[in-house]
């Protein structure tokens, strides 16, 4: 199969020095990859900024931002038969950006925040019979939660983590995640190291493809 993977956090720069981001280390989605090409398919692995080295034979494009994101996943979405988005994409930016380095003040600034494009909502009109799996990162209502975004995102499958365990969500090798789809229960596998998470989900993906 073709695979597109997202992984990793975006960043919405301020100025050229400063930027919001979150947590992500990347380390979920590019086990994701390497999981995939293991089993043979062809990945693309759409990355923003992280310190982890590309697995071997999968193409690797930079991003920053989520626009830059959204940008590369649109670009990508005819090529792929499935895509998983585990990207950890910044929901905020700042509404200016200021081309030269802001000064400090006696007074600070106001940082005042737009939306940024939800990419899995935007490329729903294109879904066609791609399968896309997503994400949800909760630190309460976990399963509640994950069905609303399954919905309202229009996924095959969303992978909810409770990302307030400390062995389980931001920066560790292991997980402990919920697969949730709208025709079966949901199936919630014990604590398992990133990679044994990223060889469930591109199982459940070439299953999903062969129906
Ligand atoms: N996602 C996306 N575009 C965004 C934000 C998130 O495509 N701008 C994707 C993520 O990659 C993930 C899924 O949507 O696969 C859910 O992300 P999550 O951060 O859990 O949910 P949000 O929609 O951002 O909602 P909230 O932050 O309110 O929980």
């Amino acid at each position: 199969m073709r695979l597109l993977v997202t992984a990793g956090p975006t960043r919405e720069f301020m100025d050229p020095v400063r930027y919001i981001s979150n947590r992500s280390s990347g380390k979920m989605g590019y086990a994701i990859a390497a999981a995939a090409r293991a089993r043979g398919h062809e990945v693309v692995l759409i990355s923003g900024p992280v310190s982890l080295l590309a697995p071997a034979h999968v193409d690797l494009v930079k991003v920053v931002s989520a626009a830059d994101m959204l940008a590369a996943v649109e670009s990508h979405l005819d090529w792929c038969e499935a895509l998983i988005m585990a990207a950890a994409v910044s929901d905020w930016r700042p509404a200016t950006f200021q081309p030269q380095k802001m000064k400090k003040l006696k007074t600070p600034p106001e940082l005042r925040l737009e939306l940024t494009a939800d990419i899995l909502q935007a490329i729903t009109p294109r879904k066609g019979k791609r399968i896309i799996v997503g994400f949800a990162a909760e630190t309460s209502a976990v399963e509640a939660e994950a069905r609303r975004k399954l919905e309202s995102k229009g996924l095959d499958m969303i992978v909810a983590n409770d990302v307030s365990q400390p062995d389980a969500g931001f920066d560790v090798d292991t997980n402990r995640v919920v697969f949730i789809t709208k025709e079966s229960p949901s199936d919630a596998l014990p604590l398992m190291s990133k990679a044994e998470v990223g060889g469930r989900i591109v199982q459940w993906v070439e299953k999903q493809y062969a129906r």
